[in-house]
């Protein structure tokens, strides 16, 4: 494949399964087009012209000739200049790799990242979360996070492939809306009655059963084992962790129980207070779910995929 319709399917792949909708999406790429149409000149060259057909900031292709073949490609949660290094060393003993896929986002897909996570009130509006709401309080986390990742030092990585010559490619947000629907889809399936039931149904998914074998299972942080799971609300997309407030928000909305990566102790603590259950499922484990149903979808055209950086690769190629 080549590098662009690499970038283009991971973005496609991950807009089919936001938890928007397809309409959500579209209003987003449309108040895009609305934005870069009223701009001068001056004004569109710093505009970012990928975010007219990709919604995520947060996934961008970073370094490479986006018609550059690539038969062989390294993936990882974290990518850094040690992980751009391996692509030489593996390169050395016979395996040459194309291009680098980096989960979390790299460059200007990092410092960009505070756009995505609009995604959340859009999701949290699924359950009856007013959006007046949700949008006011994610402005000053947005904010919090923009600020954050624009004081770190976030083209490294990409500075490491442009000396390499080696491409690089971030897809953030559409991995993690491919685990958010899937693991969303089995809790709306199986609907599991208490949160050790729905422990034990994310340890049936062999990203956490593996994590579980590494001492880092599912974890119940707010709740008991035996507590009912009622309704539940997969928090795994949108960028980062929102807004500690949400806590309250999805609990009035009649959420009982939230499965997430990983929650901010500010967070967790609103979340005990309201009571709403929380299970951390697990970050890598729950990261790689996302990753490896995208790249399924490379693999079965063709692309060689060599799992690194905490990736726990598991084909669902030929799986219905
Ligand atoms: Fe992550």
């Amino acid at each position: 494949m080549k590098l662009m319709e690499i970038y283009r399917l991971g973005v496609e792949t991950g807009m089919a399964k936001d938890p928007r909708g397809r309409s959500g999406v579209e209003k987003e790429l449309a108040k895009a087009k609305r934005a870069y149409e009223k701009l001068d000149e001056t004004e569109k060259s710093f505009f970012d012209t990928d975010s007219l057909w990709n919604p995520y900031a947060d996934s961008r292709l970073l370094v490479g000739d986006p018609e550059r073949e690539v038969r062989r490609i390294l993936v990882g949660v974290d990518i850094d200049a040690g992980e751009m290094m391996l692509t030489e060393a593996l390169a050395q003993r016979g395996k040459p790799i194309d291009a680098v896929f980096a989960h979390h986002p790299q460059g200007r897909a990092r410092a960009r990242l505070c756009d995505v996570m609009y995604l959340q009130p859009g999701a949290m509006a699924n359950y009856g979360v007013l959006k007046n709401i949700s949008e006011a309080l994610m402005d000053e986390r947005a904010r919090e996070v923009e600020i954050s990742t624009g004081v770190s030092n976030y083209n490294r990585t990409a500075d490491a492939a442009k000396l390499l010559d080696c491409a690089l490619f971030c897809l953030h947000t559409p991995c993690d809306n491919m685990a958010n629907a899937f693991v969303g889809e089995l809790m709306e399936q199986e609907q599991p009655e208490t949160l050790d039931d729905v422990c034990k149904l994310l340890r049936s998914i062999p990203e956490y059963a593996s994590a579980a074998r590494d001492g880092n299972p599912p974890s119940i942080v707010s709740g008991t084992p035996g507590r009912s799971a009622g309704k539940v609300f997969v928090d795994f997309t949108g960028g980062t962790g929102g807004p500690k407030e949400y806590a309250r928000l999805l609990s009035d909305a009649g959420v009982s129980t939230v499965i997430c990566m990983h929650m901010r102790q500010e967070a967790l603590d609103m979340a005990r207070e309201a009571k709403l259950n929380v299970v951390i499922a697990g970050h890598m484990p729950s990261d790689s779910i996302g990753i490896n149903l995208v790249l399924d979808q490379l693999e079965a055209r063709g692309v060689d995929i060599v799992p690194c950086s905490g990736l726990i690769r598991v084909s669902r190629l030929g799986r219905a």
